[in-house]
């Protein structure tokens, strides 16, 4: 088969200029990618038809910041987290010993369940972090892990310092042998930039390391208080600075200016009941916002795109469509894949269908799953 029209899709989000959303729609797909979009009546002829009934047809979601690589889970810490004790970004190390104790191949079939929930889900794209192994072989290997995975996979050992270390000995480590072990796996540097993790000097050392070595950088900013993450990210130039709770407006309109995503994770406001960011406030100063699970046994165990959606909708001041836009558009621009996000002509034929007339219902009706790929 060459050619596949997909055709009566009730609601189309192509994210084109000319037509972003086309009604009673139709798009055709050869060898991967969108050769045509545009209404039903004028569709051409392919060599296969598929009729999706009034359903409508969304890009799938780009999920561009995930921690899949990791052993265990952390299902007391929630618990004592709901009646009260505050997430600390120590919990971490919980997961590193887990991490380190499992074998490669557990650590590979836990990437694979959760990629297949999020499949199933909607998302067909996922940037994959390591940060759960912290030494030169644990990282490597988690890194080698995601790389089987994703090509976009993030080099993240700054992301706490591990136990017994000392943070500029830890720092060296990083920037040296472990980033030399790594750096063949990854297209991203990242860092936590965060009071219990790395602050600013740190965060600036490991970055410029991972750029002199050929990775771009993005950067954990501003999640648990007020700080320098999301100005080191714009001065650096970096892809995204993602959490982004706690803005001045100074951080606000340094995004703004630099074209830095802000990178939004509310399932961790959700999960560690923390108050969420505010992506009014974002775009409304035009700001590119993203928005991804953070998909992590700590602060947000989950692999639901939509389940985002439906709490950037409800707390977080979006529209329906523009988190949509955020959660595939937007995830496309903080990976800075143009290919990606949207249904274009030219562009990948990501084709996820809605078991509902249109976008709305993603947030409406939350906690259904109502997206799923279309197979080619
Ligand atoms: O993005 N902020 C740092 N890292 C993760 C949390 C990891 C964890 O708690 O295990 C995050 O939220
Ligand atoms: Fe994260």
């Amino acid at each position: 088969m060459t050619s596949l029209l997909v055709t009566n899709i009730g609601e189309l989000v192509t994210w084109d200029d000319e037509r972003p959303v086309i009604r009673d729609a139709a798009l055709v797909v050869e060898h991967g990618h969108v050769t045509w979009i545009g209404d039903r009546t004028a569709a051409p002829d392919a060599d296969a038809v598929r009729d999706v009934s009034g359903a409508a047809v969304i890009p799938g979601f780009v999920d561009s910041h995930t921690h899949l690589v990791f052993a265990g889970d952390r299902a007391p810490e929630f618990e004592a987290r709901m009646s009260g004790r505050p997430y600390e970004a120590g919990g971490i190390r919980t997961t590193v010993a887990a991490t380190r104790a499992a074998t490669d191949e557990q650590l590979a079939a836990n990437v694979a369940r959760h990629l297949a929930q999020m499949r199933a889900q909607g998302t067909t794209t996922v940037e994959i972090k390591s940060g759960y192994g912290l030494t030169v072989r644990d990282e490597a290997r988690s890194l080698a892990i995601a790389r089987q995975a994703t090509e976009e996979t993030t080099f993240l050992g700054a992301h706490v310092v591990p136990e017994d270390s000392e943070i500029g000995a830890y720092v060296d480590l990083v920037t040296g042998a472990m980033l030399e072990a790594c750096a063949p796996y990854a297209r991203w540097i990242d860092v936590f930039c965060e009071a219990g993790a790395f602050g600013v000097d740190e965060a600036r050392t490991v970055l410029e390391a991972g750029i002199a070595a050929g990775l771009q950088p993005r950067v954990h900013a501003n999640q648990l208080g007020p700080g320098p993450g999301v100005q080191l990210a714009a001065d650096l130039g970096a892809a995204s600075a993602d959490h982004c709770t706690y803005l001045d407006d100074a951080d606000v309109a340094a995004l703004a200016d630099s074209g830095v995503v802000a990178g939004l994770l509310p399932g961790v406001e959700f999960s560690t009941r923390s108050p969420y960011p505010d992506a009014r406030r974002l775009i409304d100063a035009g700001v590119t916002v993203a928005l991804a699970t953070d998909c992590n046994p700590g602060s947000s165990y989950t692999s639901s795109m939509s389940f985002c959606i439906a709490l950037a909708v409800r707390e977080m001041g979006m529209t329906p469509l523009e988190a949509l836009w955020s959660a595939t558009r937007g995830g496309a621009f903080s990976l800075r894949r143009d290919d990606l996000g949207h249904l274009a002509v030219g562009a990948k034929a990501d084709l996820v269908v809605l078991d509902a007339p249109s976008h709305v219902h993603l947030a409406y009706r939350p906690g259904v799953p109502l997206a799923s790929p279309i197979q080619m």
